[in-house]
């Protein structure tokens, strides 16, 4: 039964670059409708891990296996759209690259139609859907990429770095969204650099800086040993009134 649960396996995984190794050894399963953070220092090789769970890059040694649709959200720093193009439209192409016959002619059905403007209401950016992209502000760019990664409703959701620029109310709102689709059984992995926000919902938390340093639940987790082997510096916690655990200090660049 238990592995009828499984949506991400991922086994002995080694990815590399030209040689220079970005991730390897990392061992992980996440299950269905769990809510996991991945965490790490810049370079630690988070969005080569998101990257090839999505099946974007291969691996060098080891295999990713995925069960059911992968939805991805892409870290903003590299989405570039040089090309004017409208919020419909980025989230148009979201539904696009996911049909089996892709032309670049075709036509969204009614449905497809309807799923774009549900996914863009769930982050409360329908009233944008006629504007330039690129004429967004940083975060409001950021709500249209994760409304394209979840137009089509995905099983496994992959978001990069999903609250970075982004008002904290609104960071509420897409929490609870995020919540909310994981108890409808959607897995959902996000890279974070700041975990507290999500604390309360996460099942699982990820330490990685080249190997997995440590995966479970936030409190076995989030020791100072562990976060030393991270981050170079141990990260303190505390335990809020609820009896979670809190990194006290989130943001770590540099
Ligand atoms: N396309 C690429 N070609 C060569 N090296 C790369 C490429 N992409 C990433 N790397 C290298 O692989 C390592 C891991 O990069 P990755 O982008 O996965 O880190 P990250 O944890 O997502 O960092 P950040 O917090 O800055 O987003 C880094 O040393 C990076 O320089
Ligand atoms: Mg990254």
């Amino acid at each position: 039964m238990e592995a009828l649960m499984e949506a991400v396996v991922i086994k002995d995984l080694c990815c590399t670059y030209d040689g220079f190794v970005a991730i390897d050894r990392v061992n992980m399963i996440v299950n269905k409708g769990e809510f996991v953070a991945i965490m790490g220092p810049n370079g630690g090789g988070k969005t080569t891990l998101l990257r090839a769970i999505a099946g974007m890059i291969k691996p060098q040694r080891g295999y990713v296996k995925v069960k059911g649709e992968i939805g991805y959200m892409p870290q903003k720093e590299h989405v570039n759209f040089e090309i004017p193009i409208k919020v419909r439209e980025v989230v148009e192409m979201g539904i696009m690259s996911k049909k089996k016959k892709f032309s670049l002619f075709s036509k969204l059905s009614r449905e497809e139609k309807e799923l774009v403007n549900n996914a863009l209401k769930a982050v409360d950016m329908l009233k944008f859907v006629e504007r330039n992209f690129t004429e967004l502000s940083g975060g409001q760019q950021q709500r249209v990429l994760l409304a394209r990664a979840i137009a089509t409703k995905p099983d496994i959701l992959l978001l990069d770095e999903p609250f970075n620029g982004v008002d904290l109310p609104t960071q509420e709102k897409i929490i609870k969204l995020l919540d909310n689709l994981a108890s409808e059984g959607v897995s959902v992995i996000t890279v974070v650099h700041n975990v507290s926000p999500l604390i309360h919902h996460v099942s699982r938390i990820a330490l990685l800086n080249r190997e997995l340093i440590a995966y479970g639940k936030p409190e076995e987790v989030l020791t100072p040993e562990n976060t030393a082997k991270t981050y170079g510096i141990p990260i303190p916690t505390t335990v809020c009134k609820e009896g979670y655990i809190h990194p006290l200090f989130g943001d770590i660049h540099g």
